[in-house]
């Protein structure tokens, strides 16, 4: 069934199949017993119904193979099956990239177009964005494995309103009027930085995109992007969207590839004056090496994260035990500010961990496709494989396990919803970020305690907290060393928000008018005032 797919779907046009012609599994509890309907699902699974179109780069707006001829397979981890071959980027793609990005932005018209005539672009882009909403979210499933529903209803819809964010700023940047002591006049230019090199993640391949493009090209810079290797295709969609939008060539070029060859060919480019990055902690020490070492471009970083979620005694608890399990699962648990650590007063411990618990139970795990599925397979086999040894080693370690803690089916990176309760800091899944469906609860007596072990970590990215007193959401909000604090909420996201880590989650920051500033730079024009009588 699973070998006919490709086939038959490369010649059906997008029919999106109704709820009812998907299979998945489904969570069911019976005394206490976690069932998991897997039988013959893997081979029920429908076809998601679109043509992959695009699988070679863009450079300097046209598509084209790798110089070296190459292709790299892109799997679908619902099935561990290939969806497509790809274009394999090594460093004479990004060559080819970062050529056409520099003469675009050194020669081309985008840097020194009008601000409004950029901003229509993007709007344009944005519209179009909208209007393919559906095969745009049927190839992020496809590829990712994230319920089709998140993406097409929450993620394409903040996509299109982060373009609409950001062309908004186009024209409203500009810089000052400085009164220097002296007979000078004295003005500041904040003029696009140049070539930006971005390389991105696979846990949100789309919206990355849009983190990353957004606020660079609305500031005229032009951009080489790298996507992740195991989620090249839906950049590539978009690529070819904003070309449709009247984008001129070379101003955003997108390489598909690896890592070490690839993104390191970028990250260490001389030609390449600004790098963002989002993925790991390990790979963000290295592309700021690789950045050092070659032209010292500035560099901005968003990193992994090991986020507290802290329930206080006073908490709607109902409310907590949703948000702290929206926290934790969404996206199959691979968010770099998943609520990774649950904190719970101890006086309402034993409650939720009961409550969390069958919640998690309740988890519809199955085919994302399917309307209804909360929870789709892991990215790929490493992740899987990860995710498993940490639910091991929570095992080994003495955590009680409360639910999941396996693989669900044969086929597939399907993993049960997991809970560890009677966490302690010293074991190893309360310390590591583990990216995948399992939840670590401890338990604690006071703020001030909390405060001091939410903060004994590395990590900075972001915080929950859970109180109806004014008073211990500032207190929490103030002492947690985060580069986010949701009060009574989590991964609430806008385009205006900022978002980046304290301490190794990163540097700097994105989206809002923050993002801004890294995509430019200050020049300061000095002119001499013949009658100093003017100054
Ligand atoms: P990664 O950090 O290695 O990959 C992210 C991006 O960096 C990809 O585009 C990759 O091709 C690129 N990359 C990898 N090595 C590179 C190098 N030497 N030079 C330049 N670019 C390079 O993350 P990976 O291996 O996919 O996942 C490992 C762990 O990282 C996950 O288990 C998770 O803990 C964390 N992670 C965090 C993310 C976040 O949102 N902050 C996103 C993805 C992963
Ligand atoms: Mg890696």
């Amino acid at each position: 069934m699973a070998s006919r797919r490709l086939s038959t779907l490369l010649s059906r046009s997008l029919s999106f199949p109704s709820a009812s012609a998907f299979l998945g599994w489904k969570y069911g509890v019976e005394r206490g017993i976690q069932r998991f309907s897997t039988a013959a699902a893997v081979e029920e699974l429908v076809s998601p119904g679109v043509e992959v179109k695009y699988t070679q780069h863009i450079i300097n707006g046209k598509f084209v193979d790798s110089a070296s001829g190459k292709t790299f397979p892109t799997l679908d981890p619902r099935t561990e099956e290939v969806i497509t071959h790809v274009a394999e980027g090594e460093a004479e793609d990004i060559n080819r990239a970062v050529a056409a990005a520099r003469k675009a932005f050194d020669e081309g018209p985008w840097p020194k177009m009008s601000a409004y005539e950029r901003s229509r672009i993007m709007l344009k882009f944005a519209d179009l964005v909208e209007k393919h909403t559906d095969e745009l979210a049927t190839l992020e499933t496809w590829d990712n494995g994230k319920p089709y529903e998140q993406a097409a209803k929450s993620e394409l819809p903040m996509i299109v309103r982060l373009f609409h964010y950001y062309a908004g700023w186009a024209d409203k940047i500009h810089g000052l009027t400085v009164p220097a002591d002296g007979p000078h006049h004295v003005q500041t230019l904040h003029e696009p930085i140049g070539v930006a090199g971005q390389i991105i993640p696979w846990n949100f391949p789309l919206a990355m995109f849009a983190w990353k493009v957004g606020p660079a090209l609305a500031t005229g810079n032009t951009v080489v992007l790298k996507t992740a290797e195991q989620t090249p295709l839906t950049a590539l969609y978009a690529g070819k969207l904003f070309h449709e939008a009247g984008l001129p060539p070379g101003v955003l070029n997108i390489v598909s590839g690896y890592g070490p060859t690839a993104g390191a060919a970028l990250a260490s480019h001389m030609e390449v004056d600004k790098l963002a990055f989002t993925g790991s902690t390990d790979t963000g020490k290295i592309v700021l090496e690789l950045a050092a070492k070659s032209n010292l471009k500035p560099v901005t970083l968003e990193l992994g994260g090991k986020s507290p979620f802290i329930i206080c005694d006073d908490a709607n608890i109902d409310r907590a035990v949703e948000d702290a399990h929206f926290a934790l699962f969404f996206n199959q648990g691979q968010c770099c500010c998943a609520g990774s650590r649950t904190y719970v007063h101890e006086r309402i411990y034993d409650e939720f961990v009961e409550k969390a618990k069958a919640r998690a139970m309740r988890r519809v795990v199955g085919d994302p496709f399917k309307k209804g599925v909360e929870q789709g397979p892991q990215i790929d086999s490493e992740q899987f494989e990860k995710v498993l040894r940490y639910i091991r080693s929570g095992k080994e370690s003495g955590a009680t396990l409360e639910c999941g803690g396996d693989r669900i089916g044969s086929k597939g990176y399907f993993i049960q919803p997991t809970i560890f309760s009677d966490v302690k800091e010293d074991m190893l899944i309360a310390q590591d970020e583990i990216f995948g469906p399992v939840q670590c609860v401890l338990k604690f007596k006071d703020i001030d305690e909390v405060i001091k072990r939410a903060n004994n970590t590395h990590y900075g990215l972001a915080a929950g907290v859970y109180t109806s007193d004014i008073d211990k959401a500032n207190t929490l909000a103030r002492g947690l060393r985060a580069g986010t604090v949701w009060i009574n909420c989590y991964d609430v996201f806008d385009a205006t928000i900022p978002f980046g880590g304290y301490k190794m989650s990163g540097i700097g920051r994105e989206k809002g008018v923050y993002s801004l500033n890294n995509y430019l730079q200050v020049k300061a024009v000095v002119t001499p005032l013949k009658n100093p009588a003017w100054i």
